[in-house]
Order: structure tokens, then C-alpha cells, then sequence
């Protein structure tokens, strides 16, 4: 599966790789990030960062509780373990020198979105590969809550859409595509992290 993930990354900068999670783990996950919704540890998501940060409706309406700020689970030891190995295996193949994993649970409400946009911010180019894990089982296609990739700046219609399903990985690299998240019918579940290198 790792290695599935960072040679797609190789060949075009970007991976969708269903089954990645197991569907066990997906559904502790999930449980997870349901308990931190309902416990309101999940908090409003901000765009941009220091005097650029706001919490902006409509631009982004999901809400975020980082892995950082609470004690992790074992659900949650077992996705960094996974995101370790990725992390060593992509700087291994790509080189891409890959140094620390910042990473949230995100839940999106039924008519949320997230408007096109890059994930790396304007003073700081750490962020290089943009990481997610989805915790939705049994999602379909007519639930919408595509995560959509611009495969080319110059041209909108190439895109590739990622349907947000249990265990499926979606990752690029984070200062080459502007990406969106598409409104869903339904609670949109993720777990989205960044792998940095040094400053
Ligand atoms: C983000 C983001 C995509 C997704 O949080 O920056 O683009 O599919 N998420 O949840
Ligand atoms: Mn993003």
C-alpha cells in the first residue's frame, strides 16, 4: 500500500488509494472524531496563519480538533504509525526530505465545503505533502464531498475527483494543486495532515 502511494506520488505528484486504512481501524477513528464533536473539542477551522488567520463561513465550514492537544488513542497511535511509514518511504523514494506531521481531525457538515485552494501558507513553505485519511463508510458517489484536485493551473475542467470513502488515502503535493472540497449530503469525516520539512 506504501509503496503503491509514493510510487503514484512519483509519477504524477498526487494518490487516491482506496483501502489504504482498514475498516476497523476507520471505524475507531471515527468513533473518535465523533466523541471530540460531541465532547466540543472540535472547533471552528481558520484559513491562513498569524496576522492572516481568520475563520472565514462559507469559505471553509468544517470544524477541527488537532491530534496535538489531546492524549492520542490507540486508533490514533496506529494512524501515526502509518503516516510514519509513509513519511520514511516517501523520503526514501522522492527524497522529499519530509521532517514532522501536523495533522486534525476534520468534520464537515452535510452543505459544507471547502473553496479551492493551496494548502501551503504565504510566509511559512514548510507544508510539502497534504495527507487524508477518510472516515465515512459507505459513501457514494450521489453523497457528493468530492475532494477535487486541479490537475492543471491553467485549465479548471482537468481535475480529479476523490470520493471520500472509508480507508481511502488521498495526498499531493502541497504547493503544486489547488484542491476543493465539494458539499455533501451527509457528515464528512477526515483525518488531514501535512508533512513538513525544516524551516
Ligand atoms: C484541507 C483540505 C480536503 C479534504 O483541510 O486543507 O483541503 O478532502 N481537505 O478534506
Ligand atoms: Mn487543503
Amino acid at each position: 500500500m506504501i509503496d503503491a502511494a509514493v510510487q503514484q506520488l512519483a509519477e504524477k505528484g498526487w494518490c487516491a488509494l482506496r483501502g489504504f486504512l482498514s475498516g476497523e481501524l476507520v471505524q475507531r477513528l471515527a468513533e473518535d472524531a465523533r466523541r471530540l464533536h460531541a465532547t466540543g473539542q472540535m472547533r471552528p477551522a481558520a484559513t491562513g496563519q498569524g496576522a492572516q488567520r481568520e475563520v472565514r463561513a462559507g469559505l471553509r465550514d468544517d470544524a477541527i480538533a488537532w491530534l496535538e492537544e489531546s492524549p492520542a488513542s490507540p486508533a490514533q497511535l496506529e494512524y501515526l504509525s502509518r503516516m510514519e511509514a509513509l513519511r520514511l518511504a516517501a523520503n526514501r523514494e522522492l527524497q522529499l526530505g519530509l521532517f514532522d506531521l501536523e495533522t486534525h481531525f476534520a468534520r464537515y457538515p452535510a452543505g459544507a465545503r471547502y473553496q479551492k485552494h493551496l494548502d501551503t501558507f504565504q510566509q511559512d513553505g514548510r507544508r510539502t505533502l497534504s495527507v487524508i485519511c477518510y472516515l465515512n463508510a459507505g459513501w457514494q458517489e450521489s453523497d457528493g464531498g468530492q475532494l477535487r484536485i486541479y490537475l492543471d493551473e491553467d485549465n479548471a475542467s482537468r481535475h480529479a475527483d476523490i470520493l471520500p470513502e472509508g480507508g481511502t488515502l488521498a495526498c499531493f503535493l502541497s504547493h503544486r494543486f489547488p484542491h476543493e472540497v465539494l458539499p455533501a449530503s451527509r457528515e464528512r469525516l477526515s483525518l488531514t495532515g501535512w508533512f513538513r520539512r525544516r524551516a
